[in-house]
């Protein structure tokens, strides 16, 4: 099956009253019909659900099409993107233990590898993200994951997943990439190489701004050490935001080729505008990394950042104007939106500190969204002025 039918077409198992639409199953636990059933699922010798912070028919309908559409062998749902990164992380590694990480990884991911997890004694080491030789050379025998976002947020680097992923085989570590910017419509890691692919299912799975939720995929082996963890520890996704999401992704296809042709053509106009330093965007000729983006994703996703002339001010200055994008910290949106990282998500980092995540004080982000192109640009062009 293609995967714009599998993003519909896959589904819970239809229930007696026949629903054409997956219904939601908003429970906490399921009945037994008698003790022996209640016996034998308690011992894993039956499969079937008992408590939904085990398992869940929307969320298993979440985790089957995930599975479909990273061409993954497993998965396990979480309540947010935070959680999967978390999850993954605490499942896999023990004290003592070492990850390697790209430099420019979202704000939370951060602040869990430099100031939580050491307190549990697992460290970590920051390579810039297209230095494949120090990759190689930072992986001590400690080192269990090697992680990385591609594109990043919001500097939209990009790493060549198939490239990283022959260094982590011959070293013997696990590839993690955070595929949140892409989606699997636009890129699917594992298909390059990448043993773990995690997402921020908040951001275009969702796509309209109305829950959290992650997942984590991979083979059954490591899914079963997730497994694992998560039953005992909680970090579950609910039914009903699995519901929503599942009901979500059968748009995804087509809300990803229009986002993608809604960015391209911003993108391209904001190149030719004068009040604007620089564009980027990973299928943009002008992108450093354009020829890995080309390779590993089929659009260029919705997101473009850009620099405008005037720094810091002229920032702030271009969000007060704008009219029909909203300022909110998400992305992935129909509806079109802006941030200024400098003044906001990354103010506390100092102007050289950000400057080393690629992101310079009259950095904008822009999630562009499903609205008119014309409307679109009308609002940015103006805001320009
Ligand atoms: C790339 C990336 N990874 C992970 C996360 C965390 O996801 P959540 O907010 O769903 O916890 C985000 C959130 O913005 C993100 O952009």
């Amino acid at each position: 099956m293609n995967q714009e039918t599998q993003a519909i077409r896959i589904q819970a198992e239809r229930s007696q009253y026949k629903e054409h639409s997956v219904p939601l199953y908003l429970t906490s636990s399921y009945a037994f019909d008698d003790a022996e059933e209640m016996r034998a699922l308690f011992a894993e010798e039956k499969d079937g659900n008992i408590y939904s912070r085990y398992s869940n028919p929307n969320v298993q309908e979440l985790i089957d099409k995930m599975c479909a559409l990273e061409k993954s062998e497993d998965g396990w749902a979480t309540a947010s993107g935070m959680a999967a990164v978390y999850t993954v992380f605490a499942s896999l590694l023990s004290a003592g233990d070492h990850i390697v990480s790209c430099r420019s990884v979202f704000g939370s991911t951060h602040r869990l590898l430099t100031e939580f997890l050491p307190r549990w004694n697992i460290t970590s080491t920051y390579v810039d993200f297209d230095q494949y030789d120090e990759y190689a050379q930072v992986i001590q025998e400690n080192t269990k994951l090697v992680y990385i976002e591609t594109p990043s947020n919001p500097g939209l680097d990009i790493i060549d997943i198939e490239k990283l992923a022959t260094i982590c085989k011959n070293k013997n570590v696990l590839l993690i990439v955070d595929n949140c910017f892409a989606t699997p419509i636009i890129q699917q890691p594992i298909l390059f190489g990448a043993d773990i692919v995690i997402h921020s299912a908040t951001k275009y799975i969702d796509g309209q701004g109305r829950t959290l939720g992650g997942i984590i995929l991979s083979t059954k082996e490591i899914i079963n050490k997730v497994e694992a963890f998560a039953k005992q520890t909680g970090p579950c996704l609910s039914p009903f935001n699995a519901w929503v999401l599942s009901k979500s992704i059968e748009l995804l296809p087509l809300r990803m080729e229009r986002h993608s042709s809604n960015a391209l053509s911003i993108a391209k106009k904001l190149e030719e505008n004068n009040h604007v330093k620089w564009v980027k965007y990973p299928h943009l000729k002008s992108h450093p990394q354009y020829e890995i983006a080309k390779k590993q994703m089929k659009w260029g996703g919705g997101i473009v950042t850009f620099e405008i002339e005037g720094g810091l001010q002229a920032g702030r200055n271009f969000l007060d104007k704008l009219q029909l994008f909203s300022l909110t910290a998400n992305l992935g949106d129909t509806r079109s939106i802006a941030t200024h990282p400098a003044s906001t998500t990354h103010s506390k980092l100092s102007s050289a500190q950000r400057e080393e995540v690629g992101i310079s004080d009259g950095l904008i982000r822009l999630s562009i969204g499903l609205e008119s192109l014309e409307d679109i640009w009308m609002d940015v062009e103006q805001a320009l002025k």
